[in-house]
């Protein structure tokens, strides 16, 4: 039976993820349950998404899936799973079963999910120290006091239960900012896939009669590129609406004149893609439309020019605040000297936000941002993103050409050994570009 869309080696990308952990934690059992599958209304779920963590050291897609991982001279890599079930199989479709799990994703040892409170005082006994992540789910957490409690009952047969308790996902996040060979080629696809989109939103704008139509160019691209669904809830954003960073709704309609904001992006093989474009609806920026985007668009060059190997991360976003509050000064948004208006925070009333992010299996993704209280050093294999914005709503001292407008460009930046390599670069940015293809 045809299981999955894409040829991944699960055993070849995914066990040596496990070794790797095991090997960092010398001693001591790691404990990491996959996402729940929740309910949208009544009877119907929202569609499944795998925890990013799990799915990181597994590759396994199934929802009721614990992995269970003993460090130590001989390491030992367990997934509970659900059974198979012809039953349940003709309503649901393919699942894996303990058996085929085990032999495709290379686990050492697979059980059904139904023994795991059996086996799981048996697998923590004499353990020095569990790693795991509490606090994110009330039931879970005190599933595993159970079991910790379990193994303490056993004490009088000689059996220590741990005494050190770690975060699994403090020691995955610095797995997971650098990205490997495996994972930087689903990002490829997912950066290609949504750039398609996002050429196609453009051609369709100029016919398009309102924001959601727009949406739909997106999707039906992600789709037919064989994404599985998109990253994080596209924004597209008519006009005034670009001023409202979350904006969600994409149901206003669209003005000649209008700039439209889209920051959509998709998931391939669990990987995310992040792009941000916006383009006048006629196809024409207006002169004070075009003046603000080259501002944005020299503030993210500056951004990703500063993007390479041993440059700390606040480095990309300094120095495209610096261009973006040189902006607002030739503009008369903000007065004073550069130095002024950097230290004394005028910039934020048009720019709010940071930057960039790490990317990956989240949109936003894992990893610190500080280390040792210094912002982090950039490495090769990291993939961060670059979105500087400008955003001029109606007030005191903004002239009426300027009113409403919201820019943000965006694009996904992989930090290489020399420099860097923009993901996404594929998607039109320039003015020329863009105003080119609009009018074709
Ligand atoms: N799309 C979310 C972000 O740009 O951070
Ligand atoms: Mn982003
Ligand atoms: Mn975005």
């Amino acid at each position: 039976m045809k299981t999955t869309t894409n040829s991944i080696d699960f055993r070849a990308v995914f066990a040596p993820r496990r070794a790797r952990l095991a090997a960092a934690m010398q001693t001591g059992a790691a404990i990491l349950p996959t996402a729940p599958e929740r309910l949208r209304n009544r009877d119907a779920h929202y569609l499944y998404r795998y925890d990013s963590y799990f799915y990181y050291l597994s590759g396994f897609p199934e929802p009721e899936s614990v992995m269970v991982l003993l460090a130590g001279d001989t390491p030992r890599s367990i997934l509970f799973c659900r059974d198979k079930d012809l039953e349940r199989e003709i309503w649901d479709g393919f699942r894996f079963g303990p058996d085929a799990a085990r032999e495709v994703f290379g686990f050492d040892e697979c059980y059904s999910i139904a023994e795991l409170d059996a086996r799981m005082p048996q697998l923590l006994a004499d353990q020095p120290a569990l790693y795991c992540h509490l606090g994110a789910d009330a039931d879970w957490d005190a599933r595993v006091l159970g079991w910790i409690n379990a193994v303490r009952a056993q004490v009088r047969s000689g059996v220590a239960a741990p005494s050190a308790v770690h975060d699994l996902h403090r020691w995955l996040d610095d797995m997971r900012v650098v990205k490997d060979e495996h994972e930087l080629a689903a990002m490829r696809r997912a950066a290609d896939i949504s750039s398609r989109a996002h050429v196609r939103a453009m051609r369709a704008a100029k016919t398009a009669h309102h924001e959601y139509e727009v949406e739909a160019e997106l999707l039906y691209e992600f789709r037919r590129g064989g994404a599985q669904a998109p990253a994080y809830t596209s924004i597209v954003a008519a006009g005034a609406n670009a001023c409202v960073l979350h904006y969600v709704s994409n149901d206003a309609p669209l003005c000649q004149g209008d700039l439209l904001l889209i920051d959509a992006g998709c998931e391939f093989n669990g990987y995310a893609a992040d792009i941000t474009r916006t383009f006048p609806v006629s196809g024409r920026y207006t002169p004070a439309q075009r003046d603000v985007y080259e501002v944005v668009l020299a503030a993210q060059a500056a951004a990703i020019t500063a993007t390479r190997p041993g440059a700390r991360w606040n480095e990309p976003h300094d120095a495209a605040l610096r261009v973006l509050a040189q902006g607002m000064i030739d503009f008369g948004l903000c007065s004073g000297s550069l130095d002024k208006v950097l230290e004394n925070g005028d910039y934020r009333r048009f720019y709010m936000h940071r930057t960039g992010h790490w990317l990956g299996l989240d949109v936003h993704d894992a990893g610190e941002y500080k280390c040792d209280k210094q912002w982090r050093l950039l490495e090769p294999g990291m993939v961060l993103t670059a979105e500087p914005g400008f955003y001029i709503r109606p007030g005191e001292g903004v002239p009426a050409h300027f009113e409403n407008i919201g820019i943000r460009i965006e694009d996904d930046v992989l930090v290489t050994a020399d420099g860097y390599e923009v993901l996404t670069a594929a998607t039109p940015k320039s003015v020329a570009a863009i105003e080119a293809l609009m009018c074709e």
